[in-house]
């Protein structure tokens, strides 16, 4: 009978997120969450109880340098992203690491240079690439099967509680709409409609110094914009509207996620695709960097290290256009 493979998970920074992507772990054929690593040692046993991990470390890098981890999923505030993810690829382990990777263009690019030069795999934790009803999406569009893309927006906005101090409002934690939630609208354009040849936008900048709110156009040629808006100031639909010469296409609400993906055709024929349930939908990029991993490749040809610099490339410019300098 052949062995079955275990993927040996850790997880740095033991944050909200940190917490959904170990849940669903369960969700993930054969991974076993061996170790958690937090700044502090009582909140990483507690972790690692609630999720029945094998180790608790009170640093990163001893986590990284446990020789029995395979994968290390790093949880950070964006701005450690960087350190952390050059700390793991540099004792050789496998890195699935929290969007944005870097944050410019210029350390997300150093970072694939590095897993490259240590044939390490490293890969952004975009999720919203693994999910089925947002590939759907892509191919409808790429079909043309509703014919052309008319006209496109996505929007992904809550009302956050206005905490200086915390890494959405705190300069110095790399917050800001752009960066922790505009970053998807942004993934999305890129990924459906490819690159813009010109941008604008239009942002409110607050008493922190961060985007609070922005709204982005990404023009294309015969008149075609994306309307692309991002803000911590109100509740947005969060969806992707897409109009195209022969029908409606609608993901979301929470379009980033597992969501329902609605189909109007021009003959009012309507079709929709339930979101999947199980889960919370991390489990579809765990499961793929697993199989990556195991085939010792060092990168995903879904979210290559190439898409990772272009998202940078691009958020880079809306946030000069804005004058948010990190
Ligand atoms: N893919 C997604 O759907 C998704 C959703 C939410 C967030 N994210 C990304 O995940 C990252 C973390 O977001 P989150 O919402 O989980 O943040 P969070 O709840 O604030 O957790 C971040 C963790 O990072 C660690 N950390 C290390 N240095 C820190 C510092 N100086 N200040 C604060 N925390 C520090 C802390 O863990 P320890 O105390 O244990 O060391 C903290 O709990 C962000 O980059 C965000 O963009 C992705």
């Amino acid at each position: 009978m052949q062995q079955v493979k275990q993927t040996r998970w850790g997880i740095i920074g033991l944050g909200n997120i940190a917490n959904t992507f170990a849940s669903d772990l369960a969700f993930v054929p054969n991974a076993i969450l061996h170790a958690v690593a937090s700044r502090d040692l009582n909140k990483a046993e507690a972790f690692k109880t609630t999720y029945a991990a094998n180790k608790a470390y009170s640093s990163y890098e001893t986590l990284a340098k446990d020789p029995d981890i395979d994968i290390i999923y790093i949880a950070t505030p964006h701005v450690f992203h960087f350190e952390n993810a050059k700390l793991c690829i540099t004792y050789g382990k496998a890195v699935l690491c929290e969007k944005p990777m870097g944050m410019n263009a210029n350390q997300v690019t150093e970072l694939c240079d590095l897993a490259k030069k240590n044939k390490v795999f490293l890969m952004e934790a975009m999720w919203t690439a693994f999910l089925p009803n947002f590939n759907r999406l892509m191919e409808l569009v790429d079909s043309e099967k509703l014919g052309k893309v008319i006209s496109f927006k996505a929007d992904f906005g809550f009302k956050a509680d206005f905490i200086p101090t915390s890494r959405l409002f705190d300069k110095n934690l790399g917050g800001g709409s752009i960066l922790d939630i505009g970053i998807y609208p942004i993934f999305a354009c890129l990924s459906l409609l490819k690159k813009p040849t010109s941008i604008t936008t239009n942002a409110i900048i607050g008493q922190t110094g961060v985007d609070e709110s922005c709204i982005i156009n990404f023009n294309y040629p015969k008149s075609l914009k994306a309307e692309l808006k991002s803000t911590l100031l109100e509740n947005t639909p969060t969806e992707i509207y897409i109009q195209f010469e022969q029908g409606v296409a609608i993901l979301g609400p929470n379009f980033y996620g597992p969501s329902d993906l609605k189909v109007i055709e021009s003959d009012g024929n309507e079709i929709i695709y339930p979101k999947n349930t199980q889960g919370s939908g991390y489990q579809f990029e765990a499961t793929h960097v697993q199989e990556l991993f195991h085939n010792k490749n060092i990168e995903s040809s879904v979210m290559s290290h190439a898409k990772s610099i272009e998202l940078a490339t691009y958020l880079d410019i809306v946030l000069q256009e804005i004058g948010v300098i990190y």
